[in-house]
């Protein structure tokens, strides 16, 4: 099952429910996290720093042939990621001119549901193409929401 943890607000938890999250499901099966918000603060926060040359999100996104396997690293604490940065930003720019564009993420992930139980997406705090891409490949989406007046 692929679950897509969206809000357009942020800072309502989306990121720290998509590590509880995935953390809890790694421990009851194979669970694989993606992050797709270019602020990396998934793969920042669970300990990793992107080295130069290394496959992220950006490159399974604008690269048809770069697989969505072949970005996937284990985290210091064992739950497997598929890591962002900056350069995410660049490629929500370049994919806008692609013929079906909302679905790049969707063909990407779709390979892994046989390796994996869960895979959970980390979304911006948009609605980007980022997000409509996660949205489009999750088979259930997660809100996270803060229940308060905006502030
Ligand atoms: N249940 C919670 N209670 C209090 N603070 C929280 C809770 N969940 C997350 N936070 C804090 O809220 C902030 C934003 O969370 P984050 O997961 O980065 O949000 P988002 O990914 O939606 O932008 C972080 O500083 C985080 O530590
Ligand atoms: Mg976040």
């Amino acid at each position: 099952m692929i679950i897509a943890i969206a809000n357009q607000k942020g800072g309502v938890a989306k990121t720290t429910s998509t590590i509880a999250l995935g953390g809890l499901l790694a421990e009851q099966g194979s669970c694989l996290i993606v992050d797709f918000d270019p602020q990396g603060n998934l793969t920042t926060g669970l300990g990793v720093r992107i080295q130069a040359g290394q496959v992220t999100a950006y490159e399974v996104l604008t690269n048809r042939n770069q697989s969505a396997a072949t970005a996937i690293i284990e985290t210091p604490s064992g739950i497997k990621l598929l890591p962002a940065d900056i350069s995410l930003t660049t490629g929500e720019k370049q994919i806008l001119t692609v013929a079906d564009n909302s679905r790049i993420l969707r063909k990407k992930l779709n390979p892994l549901r046989e390796e994996f139980d869960h895979i959970l997406i980390d979304c911006p705090p948009s609605l980007g193409m980022l997000t409509l891409n996660a949205l489009m490949a999750a088979d259930m989406v997660l809100i996270p929401v803060q229940c308060q007046f905006l502030l």
